[in-house]
């Protein structure tokens, strides 16, 4: 038993998952969530301050003596939120800002790969808008994969085969960062790893897959996340062992090297070639959202004892079990998501009894929402996500799609595909 107070720092899907998960544990006396939303609400205490509110958050954990601060967004990480909670002598779930650059940076990214021979896309930096035509000449046998080198929350990356909107989105990039990436395109399926890791080990969360474009078949735009499932079949046991040798261990020995070793999850983002190799398509420095919603439930061990060892450097010493289960998660979003959704509208149909994580059951995340008057209201575009758990991939999709059948928000929109590919239906 431990008394402990948790401070999870977000506002969306993700951190609602978090905090239901901390909830649930016997180590945690008191849960806060900075800024948090109407789901949040009613397990934790909101606290009115933005995720890259640096110092208040800082001031806030000292005034109210946080044992352990989760940090949901990459954000704050890269503006330094564990590099000052450290100094302040507070236990944090997320890496330093040097880092966190894994994600704030695809071109360390690619560097840090470089050196510890990861496999990834072949790439080249373009400085200069005269060079455009000829570097899309290079990479004109497939689709041109385009990144920003900059946070650009889910914005920064285009895969296009319209050369028009593949040099707009260059000289874009060039004007506004002084530089873009152009990436060779690889083929495949993709699926997220996210492993725990601090400077003792690491461990392997279940793979997951998400749902990226905004409609059903992978068309539409590409979004935050749609929609996941896990475990993913497609990582095989022999793919799995090629992940840890390949890019996990290796990326293990070199981040527990560094000064302040990596503390946190490393989300893995993969596309895996028909012959089964993998290659590293993105690393994040956090829980993806929404593969963290469906990744938490399937955790047997304590998830506060989990997280708070990898604050510590403890993990080696932690045996952390996982059910036999499959998790789902559909995501609803907002009218206009992900260009630009419409807030403000009122979201029924949701029960007001806590959530009951455990297998053959369905859930609401709250993500985008917020409660006014007593209303819950729509006020991002992703509003909330139905998941469920279930023995089968099959029963989770069936619990999670009658319960999203059950909520309204007038203009809404989710897929009906969701763990289709598996599943081989078309709803
Ligand atoms: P990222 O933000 O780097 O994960 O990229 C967003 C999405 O673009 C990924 O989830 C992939 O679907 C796609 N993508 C990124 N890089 C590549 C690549 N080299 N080859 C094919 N698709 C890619
Ligand atoms: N669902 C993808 C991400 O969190 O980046």
């Amino acid at each position: 038993m431990g008394a402990h107070k948790v401070l999870v720092v977000g506002g969306g899907g993700r951190e609602h998952s978090l905090c239901l998960a901390l909830n649930n544990s016997v180590m945690v006396e008191r849960l806060y969530c900075a800024p948090g939303n109407a789901g949040t609400a009613s397990i934790a205490s909101n606290i009115d301050i933005s995720p890259t509110d640096v110092d208040r958050i800082v001031d806030f954990c000292i005034k109210s003596n946080i044992d352990l601060v989760v940090v949901g967004p990459e954000a704050p990480l890269c503006e330094s939120l564990a590099d000052r909670l450290i100094a302040a002598n507070i236990a944090c779930f997320g890496p330093v800002a040097e880092l966190a650059e894994l994600e704030g940076s695809k071109l360390h990214a690619k560097q840090i790969m470089s050196e510890v021979g990861v496999p990834t896309a072949g790439f080249q930096i373009l400085k200069n808008v005269e060079n455009i035509d000829a570097a899309l000449n290079d990479f004109s046998q497939n689709p041109w994969v385009i990144k920003r080198d900059v946070l650009a929350g889910g914005k920064g990356v285009l895969v296009t085969t319209d050369r028009s909107e593949a040099k707009s989105f260059i000289t874009n990039a060039i004007q506004t960062d002084g530089k873009v990436l152009l990436e060779e395109f690889l083929p495949g399926q993709e699926a997220s790893m996210l492993v725990v890791m601090d400077g003792s080990g690491f461990v392997c969360l279940p793979p997951s897959q998400d749902h990226k474009r905004a409609y059903d078949g992978d068309l539409g735009p590409n979004t935050g996340g749609m929609g996941a499932y896990c475990p993913a079949p497609i990582v095989t046991k022999s793919v799995h062992e090629k992940v840890i040798s390949r890019i996990v261990r290796p990326m293990f020995e070199h981040l527990s090297k560094m000064t302040t070793p990596y503390r946190g999850v490393l989300y893995v983002g993969l596309m895996i070639t028909e012959s089964g190799d993998p290659n590293v398509v993105e690393f994040n420095v956090r829980f993806g959202d929404p593969e963290c919603q469906i990744t938490l439930p399937l955790i047997k061990t304590d998830l506060f004892t989990i997280l708070h060892s990898a604050s510590t450097d403890t993990l080696s010493s932690l045996q952390v079990e996982f059910h036999d289960a499959h998790a789902l998660t559909i995501v609803l979003a907002s009218e206009g998501y992900p260009n630009q959704p419409i807030k403000g509208r009122v979201v029924e149909g949701i029960s007001a009894k806590q959530a009951n994580i455990a297998l053959e059951s369905s859930w609401v995340n709250h993500a985008g929402t917020k409660l006014v008057e007593n209303k819950i209201i729509a006020n991002g575009g992703r509003v909330l996500s139905c998941s469920a758990m279930s023995k089968t991939l099959s029963g989770a999709a069936i619990l999670a799609y009658e319960l999203i059948e059950t909520i309204t928000l007038e203009g809404g929109h989710y897929r009906s595909d969701i763990g289709g590919q598996i599943l081989g239906v078309n709803r």
